[in-house]
């Protein structure tokens, strides 16, 4: 039996991605393609790889609220109010944005806001049960029937990939992680800092040192490891983000420990391949896929081990995730629709 899903934010980069991962779904049917000010506008005028004649449909709670499974792609703000409503008429939902990944504490303290459901904030100690932040990698025990999922931000997939096996094994305080991202990162909206002239030939680092994904890295990384130092850059490719994670060894601890880690984690993942200590991982190896690639190399003369870690910012990092999230919380097969590998060159 097909699930009957909507989309609120397709007019936008996440958006896109899972029109484009659903329409290969075999069981989840795209009955609504919500956008804000794109209503109305043919979905193939924004998204030439999504040609045909559908039309971006208006916002309209209650035609949403009659189906099996909503994906907001939004702001955080407009998925603040759309994930409450939808939760309290008890649609499932998969929320790509920030709107529900923190603690009340962290939302006020990261966002600036007061967080208007402290039971829907999936960092929260007040959250429900059926309210799951969605690194199914990390933790996938409450997604099967939950009711709202906080899909993970993508700088903070990649470096919770890299570093939660490692926790245990590094020094607190220590961490620090150097990522990069593509463009689509920011959305579709256009910026003056994201315009071909500005960006092409260009690399510089932005946020330092209070980008709001320092506080998503803290609350869910395994073991009290924080504080953490968090620079994020943008580089000039479309797609792609490389997170680069240092931290301090314990004493004691040996490289073949760190590889041990690694390698109990992600044995049996489907979407995480641990590469041989040594090779580094490609962000364009993971173009268009729901995969992560990582390695870890141990720096003996710093006692550091430093792990890069590489997604496809719209794949693992928000709308691959997010399908995979949704699988799990339907009960359906995890990698269903996901199993396409990375584009490349
Ligand atoms: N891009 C990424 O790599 C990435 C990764 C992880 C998470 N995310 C998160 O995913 C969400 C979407 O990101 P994006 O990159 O796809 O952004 P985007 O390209 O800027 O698209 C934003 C979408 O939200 C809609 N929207 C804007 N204001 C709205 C409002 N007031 N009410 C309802 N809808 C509104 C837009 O509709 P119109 O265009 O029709 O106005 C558009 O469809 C964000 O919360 C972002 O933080 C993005």
């Amino acid at each position: 039996v097909a699930h009957r899903v909507a989309v609120v934010g397709a007019s936008g980069y996440g958006g896109v991605e899972l029109l484009r991962l659903l329409a290969a779904h075999p069981s989840l049917d795209t009955e609504v393609v919500a956008a804000h000010s794109q209503a109305g506008t043919p979905v193939a005028r924004l998204f030439p790889n999504l040609p045909g004649d559908r039309v971006f449909d208006a916002i309209d709670v209650e035609q949403l609220a009659a189906l099996d499974l909503v994906f907001l792609a939004t702001p955080h703000g407009p998925a603040l109010e759309l994930g409450a409503a939808l939760y309290d008429a008890g649609v499932p939902v998969v929320d790509l944005s920030a709107a529900f990944r923190l603690s009340v504490d962290g939302f006020s303290t990261w966002y600036g806001e007061e967080h208007p459901r402290p039971d829907l904030a999936a960092g929260d100690p007040a959250a429900a049960d059926d309210v799951v932040y969605g690194l199914p990698e990390l933790d996938r025990s409450r997604l099967a029937g939950a009711r709202l999922v906080a899909n993970p931000g993508c700088y903070p997939t990649a470096t919770l990939l890299g570093l939660a096996p490692l926790a245990p094994l590094l020094v607190p305080g220590s961490v620090v992680v150097d990522a990069k991202s593509g463009t689509s990162g920011a959305g579709r909206g256009t910026k003056d800092e994201l315009h071909f002239s500005h960006v092409h030939g260009d690399l510089a680092a932005y946020g330092a040192p209070a980008h709001r994904h320092t506080g998503e890295i803290e609350r869910w990384l395994p073991g009290e490891l924080g504080p953490i130092s968090f620079t994020p850059h943008l580089v000039p490719m479309s797609r792609g983000l490389l997170a680069t994670c240092y931290g301090t060894v314990r004493d004691g601890v040996a490289a073949a420990d760190l590889a041990d880690a690694l390698h109990d984690a992600y044995a049996a993942e489907p979407f995480v391949e641990v590469l041989p200590s040594g090779t580094f991982p490609h962000t364009k190896a993971l173009a268009g896929s729901n995969g992560c690639q990582l390695s870890a190399v141990v720096d003996q003369r710093t006692g550091r081990v430093v792990v890069t870690s590489a997604i496809d910012n719209l794949g693992k990092g928000a709308a691959g995730q997010a399908l995979q999230n949704a699988n799990l919380l339907l009960g359906l097969e995890e990698t269903t629709g996901l199993t396409a590998i990375g584009v490349y060159p």
